[in-house]
């Protein structure tokens, strides 16, 4: 197994990249942040992420998260970033432009689940974890002893007649002004939504949000327990980095 990787996290508004040790989940390197080119295209943002490596001076293989279902490296779906993603052969995209430097192309919050499960809140625990991260939407990933069941979408299950992330992300807190205790009433209902279906052992909640984690666990009325996550920021890194040295696609 090599013992470094290089991930990269696209978000909405930055790009950040660091090296990382793969025995440790520690990165080895500052972050590098660029802002994320409007509109972010995926040749811009490609372009992005090869200025990204080369101000780093990594050569290797690539790990890179992005907001959105990619199947055999097809980008399915666009919520949250520009729409001209789907269709997208995402392995093609970044690997022209990295000058054919091996990529792999994985769901944001499937780069923080495998990071979590591994190195931080889910470590721990010898069954089913879910971790959400409570953004601009709700990404989802499911993990169980260190496998992933990539491209779950519970952003988007219906709970209640409305959409997880439109009741729920951080984003509509902000949005809404709501306060701890009627988010996390909204949260506690997409909770039981997904663990009446999935009952799994142990959520991590992650995104900016669980920094405050203080604020609004306690609140929460689910059955199952839930965690902050301990990676925060680094978790898309982490995870992109180890998901480029298995090589998985999901
Ligand atoms: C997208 C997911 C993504 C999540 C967090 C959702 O809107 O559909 O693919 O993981 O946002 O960025």
């Amino acid at each position: 197994m090599a013992e470094q990787g290089f991930g990269i996290d696209v978000g909405g508004s930055g790009i950040k990249g660091a090296s990382v040790d793969l025995t440790t989940g520690a990165l080895t390197s500052e972050i590098i942040t660029i802002p994320t080119p409007q509109p972010a295209t995926p040749a811009a943002v490609a372009r992005t992420a090869a200025d990204l490596v080369a101000q780093a001076g990594w050569t290797g293989p690539v790990g890179v998260t992005l907001p959105l279902v990619v199947t055999a490296g097809i980008a399915r779906t666009a919520a949250n970033v520009d729409s001209s993603w789907i269709g997208s052969d995402t392995h093609a995209v970044f690997g022209a432009a990295l000058g054919g430097s091996a990529v792999t192309v994985l769901n944001d919050a499937d780069a923080a689940g495998l990071a979590e499960d591994k190195f931080g809140a889910g470590s721990d625990v010898d069954g089913v974890v879910v971790l959400l991260t409570f953004g601009t939407g709700i990404g989802s990933a499911i993990l169980f002893h260190g496998q992933l069941l990539p491209n779950t979408e519970f952003g988007h299950m219906q709970v209640d007649g409305m959409e997880a992330e439109h009741r729920a992300a951080a984003s509509v807190r902000t949005k809404q002004q709501l306060s701890y205790k009627d988010w996390a009433a909204e949260v506690s209902r997409v909770l039981i939504a997904i663990e009446n279906l999935l009952w799994p052992d142990l959520f991590v909640a992650g995104g900016g949000i669980s920094a405050d984690a203080d604020q609004w666990l306690h609140l929460l009325t689910n059955r199952t327990p839930v965690v902050p996550a301990k990676l925060r920021n680094t978790a898309g890194i982490v995870g992109a980095a180890m998901a480029a040295e298995t090589g998985i696609r999901p």
